[in-house]
């Protein structure tokens, strides 16, 4: 993907997700509360996806390796910078997850099994205040939607590229005349 094509991904993403400098600036300052308790929301992760007959496949022999991966990323969630680099990483994840043949849908109920498991860690650290407990949650929820639409790119766009592949294989045209057909006006 072009600088600017990451550019533009980032800018709608964070419209459509209402992941704003506020929310970032907040879970940085949450982050060194939070960040000790990630192992755990991780294990509350992994133990809700060993329920989901689908998932198993992706997991045997391999679940204390995503373990890991899958702390140091939510770290980071909680570290920034959410720059075009962050992005342009999410997008390489997202098409890591497109190689294995990850169902797209296990990107969306992730990301909500994620948001289940931080959410007690949250409200201990939060007590009483439900003011601040929303205000971090909200953070959260705009920073995981983010994330989630810019993998879910990477998927439609390799998903696009591998049917285009099918296509030009079958018919025998070149890349070149279709790239020709399609900017012309017909
Ligand atoms: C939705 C939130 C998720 C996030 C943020 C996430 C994050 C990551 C990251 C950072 C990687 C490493 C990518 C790389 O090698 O560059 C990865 C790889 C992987 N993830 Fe996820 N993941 C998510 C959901 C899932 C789910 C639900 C499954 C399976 C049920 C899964 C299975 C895998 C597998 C199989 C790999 C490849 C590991 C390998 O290279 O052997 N992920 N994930």
């Amino acid at each position: 993907m072009e600088t600017t094509e990451i550019t533009e991904l980032v800018d709608s993403a964070r419209l459509f997700s209402g992941f704003s400098s506020a929310e970032e600036k907040l879970l940085e300052e949450v982050g060194p509360e939070v960040i000790p308790h990630l192992s755990r929301v991780t294990d509350e992760f992994y133990k809700a996806l060993s329920v989901v007959p689908k998932a198993q496949q992706f997991l045997d022999g391999r679940t204390e390796k995503l373990k890991t991966t899958h702390t140091n990323w939510l770290e980071y969630v909680f570290r920034g910078p959410y720059d075009d680099k962050y992005a342009a990483a999410m997008y390489e994840v997202g098409h890591v997850h497109f190689q294995v043949k990850l169902p797209l849908e296990f990107m969306e109920g992730g990301m909500t099994l994620i948001l289940g498991a931080l959410t007690p860690v949250i409200a201990e650290s939060c007590g009483d205040d439900m003011q601040r407990f929303t205000r971090i949650l909200c953070a959260i929820n705009a920073a995981l939607g983010f994330s989630l639409i810019i993998m879910q790119k990477s998927y439609q766009l390799s998903t696009l590229e591998g049917e285009l592949d099918n296509f030009l294989q079958v018919t025998g045209m070149s890349r070149k005349l279709f790239d020709k057909l399609s900017q012309t006006n017909l």
